[in-house]
């Protein structure tokens, strides 16, 4: 696992975005996984603007969402299908229907997860694969429990990660549905490059427990360890809990540019 660690959230997004420049660069009909939520905005601004300014595009490329609200009405704003159209996808050039997810209005639940998991498959898996985390260390929506080998389901929010989602929802935790879909952590290590970003001393604990505690199931993702492919993209506040921060600051400083994330 590689921890990079950049004193604002703005530095390490830009990173992160040269790291998918440099993908559809190499592969232009690439598949990427797309994240909801605050920690990834950063990225997506910045590939709205390269794209806007000709710098990229992603008219071959393919996107699949980690996870879906059940439940919503479906033209509530805070379904993940919404949200990402809103925050990046409907500033890209991307190929109309190139995006998939989990459908959280399906009436036949364990059809849909396989439909999500087929799909996945033939589109040939996921090249890179970004992901922020939750404060009781949830990666998608797979809360603490969830088995390292899990594939596309439906999980039961923990209160604290309804509280946290809260603010989306006028701000009453009991707004926020009680189910949704996810990728599940076996899913997320059969794509080839996972990125997880995370900004902000409130996710400090959980960043410590995925990237310095054992690989276990009550902190879902500290699976990236499992990986061969996993990279830590972290501001100084989110860092601020790890022994080993000035050895992931000072590995990182002495990277070959060339390598890239
Ligand atoms: C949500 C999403 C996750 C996200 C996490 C952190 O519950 N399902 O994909 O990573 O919350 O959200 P944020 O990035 O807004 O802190």
């Amino acid at each position: 696992m590689e921890v990079v660690i950049t004193p604002t959230a703005a530095g390490g997004a830009a990173l992160v975005a040269d790291a998918v420049v440099a993908l559809l660069a190499r592969r232009p009909a690439a598949v990427l996984g797309l994240a909801t939520g605050s920690s990834p905005l950063g990225v997506y601004r910045e590939l709205v603007e390269r794209c806007r300014a000709g710098r990229v595009s992603f008219r071959a490329a393919r996107a699949f969402l980690l996870d879906e609200y059940v439940g919503l009405p479906p033209a509530a704003p805070q379904a993940y299908a919404r949200v990402i159209r809103r925050d990046l996808t409907d500033a890209l050039d991307l190929a109309p229907g190139a995006v998939d997810g989990p459908d959280g209005a399906a009436v036949d639940v364990p059809g849909e997860c396989a439909r999500y998991e087929a799909a996945l498959a033939a589109a040939g898996g996921v090249d890179l694969q970004l992901l922020g985390i939750g404060t009781d260390g949830h990666v998608g929506f797979n809360e603490p429990g969830s088995s390292l080998a899990s594939r596309t389901r439906l999980k039961t929010l923990t209160r604290r990660t309804r509280t946290d989602n809260a603010r989306f929802f006028g701000g009453d935790p009991d707004a926020v549905p009680r189910h949704v879909l996810t990728q599940g952590l076996g899913t997320l290590l059969d794509a080839r490059h996972l990125v997880l970003l995370a900004s902000g001393e409130a996710k400090a604990a959980a960043v410590a427990a995925a990237v310095e505690g054992p690989v276990s199931a009550s902190c879902p993702a500290s699976v990236l360890q499992l990986h061969p492919h996993a990279t830590v993209v972290l501001d100084d506040a989110a860092a601020s809990r790890l022994a080993g921060a000035d050895h992931h600051r000072e590995t990182w400083a002495g990277k070959p540019a060339w390598q890239g994330l």
